[in-house]
């Protein structure tokens, strides 16, 4: 830990998007006998599209005004929801917000969408809707584009051949297994047919899944769930960009102040509400077996460390978390079972990233002084590298390291040194070297 400063803000959510292209050169090679490779974006790394019916309720006429201008664009309605430039205006934010807020209904024990807004993952299979979040701001959204076109150019992926995308709705989390989980789930079955199909159309070679962040706590249940014959068949290697593999502490000051979404003149308790509901940002609170009783966040009356997360919720002003936090998120997060699937995890490390939230007496309304320690500026160190450190020693799981310091979260899909990592993992994987000398991939 280091210096205390004033918080930034920043979620998980939008810290993935891009802010520069970066171009990475390099000797394309011409290589046929790829492993499919199918690409698993993290927390609002890609688009998704909403529809506004006559179920909603505005909370303004703003809101009111806004629902009728997608509709008259044609497409019956559907529109971009994520990601809208127009949403860091604050009469816009707050309307985003009650559309992209998620409701946990306690009957069904499960989450859906807010009433009145349907919402579609775009372009499933594809990597067209995780290339850019907005794809008339290329530059200023680039999310995983650049490591598409090294991809394609420096190893020879090809789109829809051997090269898929797996975007998904974000928003939504899984649950503990036997736990109802409609939207996770079904992403889940559609992600394990995109895999098969991809294996079938590549003569029976095993894909390779290359996730970043939130996605790869997807892929880590993906392999959980599925059975020892299927992962040998299907998966070749995994490979976890940036994982938070036991959460983040500022997952906690998203819960307890809200987030500013790294843009400073969104107020941070506009998107509170909202930012609260979301399934999946539950999912990356801090998890006991990684931060243990480290206190996280302090106050003047008590501190509260991952394991007092229960009521932590609570203090916030959160108590309907509880309870879908202890059933489904906290069996979920425990400790898992080595799957024989090699994982190389590439990670960013030495930014300054949040490890505890200090709060004074304005309490959680005001933003917290922040202690920071090591980690990718979004994702602590020790969650970082925790998968490493509970599988060691379990020789038939290898796990493997490639520390990029100095690369973001959100930088390390297009820092040229980090997407120099993840090529050269790839082509290793396939048992290319990137000078040119082609060899034969081992199936
Ligand atoms: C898998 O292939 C089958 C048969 O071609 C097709 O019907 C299905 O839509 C494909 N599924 C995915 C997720 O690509
Ligand atoms: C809370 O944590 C801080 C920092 O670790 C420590 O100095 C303080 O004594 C703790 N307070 C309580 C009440 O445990
Ligand atoms: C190409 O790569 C191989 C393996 O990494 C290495 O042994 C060889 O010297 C390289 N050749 C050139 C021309 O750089």
């Amino acid at each position: 830990m280091n210096t205390a400063e004033r918080a930034g803000g920043g979620s998980l959510l939008v810290l993935t998007m891009a802010l520069f292209l970066q171009a990475c050169g390099g000797a394309a090679i011409a290589a046929g006998n790829l492993h499919p490779l199918v690409l698993i974006p993290g927390d609002g790394g890609n688009q998704l599209e909403a529809r506004i019916t006559k179920d909603y309720k505005p909370s303004s006429l703003v809101c009111k005004w806004w629902t009728r201008q997608p509709a008259a664009e044609g497409g019956g309605g559907w529109y971009r929801l994520w990601f809208d430039p127009l949403i860091i205006l604050s009469p816009f934010t707050r309307c985003f917000a009650e559309r992209i807020a998620l409701r946990y209904h306690p009957e069904l024990d499960d989450y859906r969408n807010a009433p009145g807004v349907e919402t579609r993952v775009p372009g499933f299979g594809s990597t067209e809707a995780l290339r850019y979040l907005d794809p008339s701001l290329r530059h200023l959204t680039d999310y995983m584009g650049t490591l598409v076109k090294s991809l394609e150019e420096e190893i020879g992926y090809e789109e829809g051949k051997s090269l898929f995308g797996a975007p998904y709705d974000f928003r939504y989390g899984l649950a503990a297994e036997g736990r109802p989980c409609k939207v996770g789930e079904g992403y889940l079955r559609d992600l394990k047919e995109l895999i098969e199909n991809a294996t079938v159309a590549n003569t029976g070679r095993p894909a390779v899944l290359v996730a970043h962040s939130l996605g790869t706590l997807f892929m880590l249940q993906l392999l959980a769930r599925n059975s020892p014959e299927w992962r040998r068949q299907y998966i070749k290697h995994l490979v976890a960009v940036a994982p938070p593999w036991g959460g983040a502490v500022v997952q906690m000051l998203t819960f307890a102040s809200g987030s500013t979404l790294g843009i400073p003149i969104v107020d941070p308790l506009l998107v509170r509400a909202e930012q609260r509901t979301s399934e999946s940002n539950m999912w990356l609170l801090p998890a006991p077996r990684v931060f243990k009783n480290q206190p996280l966040v302090v106050t003047p009356e008590r501190n509260y460390s991952a394991m007092d997360m229960a009521e932590f919720l609570q203090d916030i002003g959160y108590g309907e978390g509880v309870l879908p936090y202890q059933t489904r998120i906290l069996p979920l997060v425990g400790e898992l079972p080595a799957m024989e699937v090699p994982v190389t995890c590439v990670l960013g490390t030495g930014v300054k990233t949040p490890e505890t939230l200090v709060y004074g007496e304005g309490g959680f309304d005001a933003q917290p002084e922040v202690v920071y320690g090591d980690g990718d500026g979004t994702v602590n160190l020790a969650s970082l590298v925790a998968l490493e450190a509970e599988w060691s020693g379990k020789t038939s799981q290898p796990v493997k390291l490639l520390t990029v310091p100095g690369a973001s979260h959100s930088d390390v899909l297009k820092d040229r040194a980090a997407v120099g990592e993840i090529i050269r993992e790839i082509a290793a994987i396939n048992s290319l070297s990137l000078n040119g000398s082609a060899k034969r991939s081992n199936i």
